[in-house]
């Protein structure tokens, strides 16, 4: 096992704070990898005043000395990268051979955008009595389509691929025809996609990434060989996993660790420590159960001092209680060692805590297991364990034993139903607002 490699990864579904954390961490590593997703993925990093969003860039760009790199198994949208990158370098951060991208990521097309909005908008207008819309409120960027393409191979197109001008005019051709036709059925009205100006668009940007495109799954072995200690960035959580998490209403890649060896091409014994990241509370965007959702005051206030708006979207985030079956079943899937707890400060000023620590079914039993499927997961009712909350701010807390003592009940509990340690508390947005155990501040 390689105990110089460490995963962060969402063990919610999504915004946990993982990029912090990651810009964070990036220090103490040399090779920050992105395995999965795409510009779906909203990561906000707070140095000071400024305030930084990546979406495809891995959060460890901040620092000039580390390497990047986007891994086979995350979804580019070149036209959105290129501008992520443009807007890093007008602060004045570097990126030239710090970023590496695979040549084997699949590419988002304009067209997987206007697909996954179609589908959105016809599915939107279809109704269930338990479900509310079968749309999945995605963040509209591609994702699905591109990763539907993927696994078609026939229609699918890959950053390499950019790099072969006559090679990509030849794929478009093809897939414009068809694209045309599937996107007239669905309702949307445009003109017929024009593979020329498709081919000449995207040759362009391929050539403006040319120096970053690389076979990096070598890249990441040699960086192994050489002992180099690598961070990798999960994007999206454990609970929009395809696999795992609350299906349908997920999103289309393995978020949690298991996406790490496919989407990086590296074995899974080059995972050592796995930092789960969970906020103090729940949030969710978009459709699908959320068995521990405010629909109250409480809720309302927790969006407003958490500041709980899409980082992608802008749309406001679905706010609940902690839902510690739900975290527990993440653990499990992404063999987390230990726990980063975010936002902590958020909870400050709410009287009474709550817990969820099972689920009781249609039947009356109580169960402590996930129901990793949105309509059976619909069915369940929370069952609570109650504390008492505390009402002093906690933004400058120096570390874990100078907090209220109900905010540090808080955490021993969730430690104890977890039987995992705390490792980090997140007690404000800035790198700096967040206390570790020392043991952890020395872990290389
Ligand atoms: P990610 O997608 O997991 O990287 O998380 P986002 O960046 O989308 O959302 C997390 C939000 O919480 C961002 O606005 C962060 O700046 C902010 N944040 C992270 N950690 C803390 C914390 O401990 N306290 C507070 N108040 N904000 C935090
Ligand atoms: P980060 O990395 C929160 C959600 C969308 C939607 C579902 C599918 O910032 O934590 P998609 O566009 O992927 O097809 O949408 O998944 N979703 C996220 N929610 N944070 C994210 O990423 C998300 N990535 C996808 O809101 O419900
Ligand atoms: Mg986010």
């Amino acid at each position: 096992m390689n105990t110089h490699a460490t995963a962060v990864v969402g063990l919610q579904w999504g915004d946990e704070g993982k990029g912090k954390i990651v810009d964070l961490l990036t220090s103490r590593h040399d090779v920050i990898v992105r395995y999965n997703g795409g510009a779906n993925a909203g990561h906000s990093v707070q140095v000071g005043s400024e305030r930084y969003a990546l979406h495809l860039v891995p959060s460890g760009i901040l620092h000039p000395d580390k390497i990047c790199v986007i891994g086979n198994g995350v979804v580019v949208d070149p036209e959105k990268l290129l501008q992520e990158i443009d807007g890093l370098r007008q602060r004045g951060i570097e990126v030239g051979s710090n970023l590496l991208i695979s040549d084997r990521a699949h590419v988002v097309m304009p067209y997987h955008k206007e697909q996954d909005a179609a589908l959105e908008d016809f599915m939107a207008g279809i109704t269930r009595d338990d479900a509310g819309s079968l749309a999945i409120g995605t963040t509209r960027r591609g994702i699905g389509p591109a990763y539907g393409d993927k696994v078609d191979r026939s229609t699918a197109i890959r950053m390499g691929d950019l790099l072969d001008a006559a090679y990509l005019r030849e794929r478009l051709h093809v897939i414009c025809g068809l694209r045309t036709r599937e996107l007239k059925a669905l309702g949307v009205q445009a003109p017929p996609l024009d593979p020329e100006a498709l081919a000449k668009r995207f040759g362009e940007a391929g050539e403006r990434l040319r120096p970053h495109i690389t076979d990096t799954v070598y890249g990441l072995h040699d960086a192994v060989k050489a002992g180099k200690r690598m961070l990798f960035e999960g994007a999206n959580a454990s609970l929009l996993d395809i696999d795992h998490g609350t299906y349908p209403y997920v999103t289309s890649s393995n978020c949690s660790t298991l996406g790490i060896p496919a989407g990086t091409g590296l074995p899974m014994r080059n995972i050592g420590r796995v930092l789960g990241i969970m906020k103090a509370y729940s949030t969710r965007v978009g459709g699908g159960p959320f068995p521990t959702e405010l629909l109250d005051a409480i809720g309302d206030g927790i969006r407003t001092r958490g500041r709980e708006f899409g980082t992608t979207t802008g749309r406001p985030r679905r706010v609940g209680w902690l839902d510690l079956v739900a975290v527990r079943y993440a653990c499990m899937i992404c063999g987390t060692t230990g726990i980063a707890c975010t936002l902590l400060d958020v909870l400050s000023g709410v009287d009474e805590l709550k817990i969820c620590t099972g689920y009781r079914l249609p039947d009356g039993r109580v169960s402590d297991r996930f129901i990793p499927d949105a309509h059976r997961l619909t069915d369940a009712t929370a069952v609570y364990e109650t504390l008492p909350g505390w009402s002093e701010p906690i933004r400058d807390a120096s570390d874990r034993k100078a907090l209220p003592e109900n905010a540090r009940r808080y955490l021993d509990r969730i430690e104890a139903l977890l039987q995992l340690p705390i490792e980090m508390v997140g007690v404000g947005p800035d790198r700096r607002q967040t206390l570790e155990a020392a043991s952890m501040a020395s872990h290389a």
